[in-house]
């Protein structure tokens, strides 16, 4: 199953692109579902179709759904909440309902993404689109695993055996301690998101793309997600950047200086996405919704290009090695060396980059040896590593 995500700012048209991209993948005959998992769904909108949270059958090979994250947070995370609303109602806390429990940014859209897998298990789609929730909010839940992880490793039986022992304890005093059964449900929980995440890094199964306009603060957003995104190991295998206006069509007259302004921008977007493959759509004379008008929108999107194909690979980091040195190189575009920094623990790498941080798992080879130094240059980033 090939899973392709569409993100990109507010309002930048991706729900469009993403309904485009699914009229496209129908007709070249794949069984293509557009799952919606941005909480403020507009996908029935695009399409002019009501949907719901199981798959709606468009036309011939095409499906398309909004997920309810309240109803997979339930699912999912039940048992975690039941526990916390019970302890805070034992604090004295009053007024506020299970569904408002987040334990980490970005929680409702990975429990949302988790249908995903039900999709990957049954086989019943070729291809899986998904219009995310803009940027600012999206893939959030990718530092969980690693957080959720060290936790597991080094918190997780330790607090088991102490809520066991301290239970009849503080049943006395009023505040209840985890069940077994929150534990599992954890447990649960971050077997899935491990499983989940290997797949979402998995380039032959699932890249992203980014949806843009030529405008200053868009470019800039996506710039810090690519980054984002880059150090958690996801590939992103192309751009589209919408709502150009035709120079052609706006030589003259109030557009004339906004065409100017684009044809900057597009500039940009192609020397500091390159090589990345750059799609551009034109802005069109109407708002582009119902079937018809996203036929024409893909049509001028993709030409002859299958976008059901990886357009554009990059692996996450490589390791190579001369004369017993190993560097372990990483792509991390649009970071300045400022803002990165290097923690080595044992057997994990910790890459900070301004407000992100990634523990890697350093592959076998370099588990033993120590980082010397580190360089970054040209948005690529070359850790020197030697006998420990
Ligand atoms: N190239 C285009 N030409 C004309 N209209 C467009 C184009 N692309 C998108 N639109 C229109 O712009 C509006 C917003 O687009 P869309 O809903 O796809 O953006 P979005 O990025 O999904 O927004 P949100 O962040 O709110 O989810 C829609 O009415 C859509 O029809
Ligand atoms: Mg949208």
């Amino acid at each position: 199953m090939r899973t392709i995500l569409y993100t990109g700012k507010g309002g930048v048209g991706k729900t469009t692109v993403c309904a485009a991209t699914g009229i496209r993948c129908a007709e070249l005959g794949k069984r293509t579902v557009v799952v919606s998992t941005d909480t403020a769904h507009s996908l029935s909108d695009s399409f002019d179709v009501e949907l719901h949270d199981e798959p709606t059958k468009i036309t011939e090979n095409l499906w398309a759904m909004e997920v309810n994250p309240i109803e997979e947070l339930k699912k999912n995370w039940g048992a975690i909440q039941d526990y916390f609303m019970t302890f805070l109602r034992a604090q004295g806390v009053e007024g506020m309902e299970a569904e408002e429990f987040i334990l980490f940014p970005g929680m409702e859209e990975l429990f949302s993404l988790m249908r995903l897998k039900e999709f990957d298990e049954s086989g019943r789609f070729d291809v899986v689109l998904v219009d995310c929730a803009p940027t600012a909010g999206t893939l959030q839940f990718l530092t969980f695993p690693d957080v959720i992880e060290w936790y597991m490793e080094h918190l997780f039986d330790i607090e088991r055996k102490a809520a066991k022992v301290l239970r009849p304890v503080t049943k006395h005093v009023g505040i209840p301690l985890p069940e077994d059964s929150v534990f599992d449900s954890l447990e649960d929980v971050y077997e899935q998101v491990r499983a989940f995440a290997s797949i979402l890094k998995d380039p032959s199964r699932t890249t992203i793309r980014f949806v843009l306009n030529p405008e200053k603060m868009v470019i800039k957003e996506t710039h810090r997600f690519y980054s984002y995104l880059s150090l958690y190991g996801l590939t992103v295998d192309a751009a589209i950047v919408n709502r150009v206006i035709p120079p052609e069509e706006a030589r003259e007259g109030y557009f004339s200086k906004w065409v100017r302004l684009q044809q900057e921008y597009l500039r940009l977007i192609e020397e500091s996405f390159s090589p990345l493959p750059i799609f551009k759509v034109k802005l069109f004379e109407r708002e582009m919704v119902g079937i018809e008008m996203l036929k024409r929108l893909a049509g001028e999107l993709y030409g002859d290009v299958d976008p059901t194909g990886v357009l554009h690979t990059e692996p996450q980091f490589t390791v190579s090695s001369s004369d017993g040195t190993y560097t372990l190189r990483m792509h991390l575009p649009f970071v300045t060396k400022e803002r990165v920094e290097l923690f080595q623990r044992g057997e994990e790498l910790v890459v900070v980059v301004g407000t992100y941080k990634r523990i890697i798992a350093l592959p076998t080879t370099l588990a033993g040896r120590r980082a010397t130094k580190s360089t970054l240059k040209d948005g690529i980033l070359d850790i020197t590593f030697v006998e420990g």
